[in-house]
């Protein structure tokens, strides 16, 4: 007999970005049902308003509560801001773990008290994100740059991690923040891990250092695997098991699970809507 603790935890993003909290996920909760939504049809997110961010994470709530999860994952800091009280009053019985930008371990680790926060342009202008850097600046002595990479999620979507395009974006973006003395930078958007080995690169040559990077992907395994085993919804035994559902390109997905985290899970193409 199934019990509760045998349904699925349904992860999403507005695209592959969430699959860089995924892989960490996959390889703590090896027991678990993982089911993966990639909102690619609709990516990016981050230059949508709060209400179509809102609309889409509630119908692939909609779509993973048919599917009886037990828990959700917003892999997806700007569904995170904008979504994340919408969903928890709709399915209250569910366990929801949303990801924010690391404001907090940065603040801790920074030695020049500069911090830059790279993230979505939606992310930077909600209340949640406001709300964090007023507490965290109360608590710390930290000064935030926050600077959206507006363009990047596009290119990451297409695979480009070290193409022209992508370095010459992340130059236009970086360069501000090290001249300012940021000694640390908070990747605040689910997409960005795809893309650190060529931030530390641009970052190695425009300044001969490279800036300590805080990414939220394992904190967020973590508070899962805490508010399952809280309700005692852990699976711990049986063989776990991973499929993705995508709104644009079957293969596009299947191609970012293979290169990204070489993975081969069955991928189903649901079309938009
Ligand atoms: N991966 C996303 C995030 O963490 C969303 C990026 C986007 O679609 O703009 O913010």
């Amino acid at each position: 007999m199934p019990t509760a603790a045998d349904a699925a935890v349904g992860i999403f993003d507005s695209g592959i970005g969430g699959l860089s909290v995924l892989r960490h996920i996959h390889a703590a909760l090896p027991r678990e049902a993982l089911l993966y939504f990639a909102d690619s049809g609709y990516a990016p997110y981050g230059d949508k308003s709060e209400d179509e961010i809102v609309a889409r994470s509630l119908a692939i709530g909609s779509f993973f509560t048919g599917q009886r999860v037990k828990a959700l994952v917003v892999a997806c800091n700007t569904a995170t801001a904008a979504a994340i009280q919408a969903i928890r009053e709709r399915w209250p019985e569910l366990v929801v773990v949303g990801i924010e930008p690391g404001l907090k371990p940065a603040a801790q680790q920074s030695g020049s008290g500069v911090v830059g926060v790279l993230a979505t342009r939606s992310t930077l202008a909600s209340k949640r994100f406001a709300q964090l850097r007023a507490q965290m600046e109360s608590q710390y002595p930290v000064r935030f740059l926050p600077q959206a990479c507006v363009g990047l999620v596009d290119l990451i979507e297409k695979g480009e991690l070290y193409s022209p395009a992508t370095v010459g974006l992340l130059e236009r973006y970086l360069a501000p923040l090290l001249e300012q003395g940021a000694d640390t930078l908070v990747l605040g958007c689910t997409h960005y891990p795809f893309v650190r080995e060529a931030i530390e690169g641009v970052c190695r040559r425009l300044c001969a250092r490279t800036p300590a990077i805080v990414d939220t992907g394992e904190a967020v395994t973590r508070q899962l695997l805490r508010l399952l085993d809280a309700r005692g919804l852990h699976r711990a035994g049986g063989a776990g098991s991973l499929a993705g559902y995508t709104t644009a390109s079957r293969s596009t997905l299947e191609h970012a699970f293979a290169g990204l985290l070489q993975l081969n899970p069955p991928v189903h193409a649901l079309g938009q809507g």
